[in-house]
């Protein structure tokens, strides 16, 4: 099978990345991680790439005088690496017009809370706040809202009364580093397809 290009967007340690950078690496993704952008200079997630030998670039948002200028970079830099899907990872923006048409259904995204619950910032704090009993994440497709788009998958864990937000989000992100390689995975052998909200996977 061809390998899929992936271009990574990721604003911060990268840890979603690694899984997925691990898993095209053992061969288990039909991918190769073609090019990492950050919007953060020092974010951690740019150092794993490039010491993987993989391309990565900070795009400095103030060097642009809009949001669709930025976005209009990012574009060209993930078309010159022949970027087929696009994966935020930590990617602390709301995606525009610009990427969302230049990649229209190829740009998925993974957040730490069960979907349509908590969406935003500090979801795992949010979900620990409200004294929900079980919490978990959601890969989904991007569209032009906040965490609104159509669900691929998901991971439930149970939130335990020792919890703090801090144990709760560990345990939720060892289950983000199983299910977001793993849609990344379906994406890339043809397995998932959209209907509306709906996604189909095709196993
Ligand atoms: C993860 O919890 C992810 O779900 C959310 O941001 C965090 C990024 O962590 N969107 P990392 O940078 O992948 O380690």
């Amino acid at each position: 099978m061809n390998k899929i290009n992936l271009g990574v967007l990721a604003s911060g340690r990268g840890s979603n990345l690694q899984s997925i950078m691990d898993a095209c690496e053992s061969g288990r993704i039909p991918a190769r991680v073609a090019m990492v952008i950050s919007d953060n200079s020092g974010a951690f997630a740019l150092e794993r790439a490039r010491r993987a030998g993989i391309k990565a670039e900070f795009i400095d948002p103030e060097d642009y005088s809009g949001k669709a200028d930025f976005e209009r970079k990012i574009v060209e830099v993930l078309q010159q690496n022949d970027v087929e899907l696009v994966c935020l990872a930590g990617y602390m923006r709301l995606v525009g017009k610009g990427l969302l048409a230049a990649f229209n259904e190829r740009i998925i995204n993974i957040h730490p809370a069960l979907l349509p619950s908590f969406p935003g910032l500090h979801a795992q704090e949010q979900a620990w706040n409200y004294g929900v009993k079980f919490s978990g994440c959601t890969v989904h497709f991007v569209d032009e809202g906040m965490d609104t788009g159509p669900i691929i998958l998901q991971a439930v864990v149970p939130v335990y009364a020792s919890d703090t937000a801090e144990t709760l989000a560990e345990r939720i992100l060892e289950q983000e580093h199983k299910i977001y390689p793993e849609a990344v995975r379906l994406f890339c052998e043809g397995k998932l397809e959209i209907k509306g909200r709906k996604v189909y996977i095709k196993e």
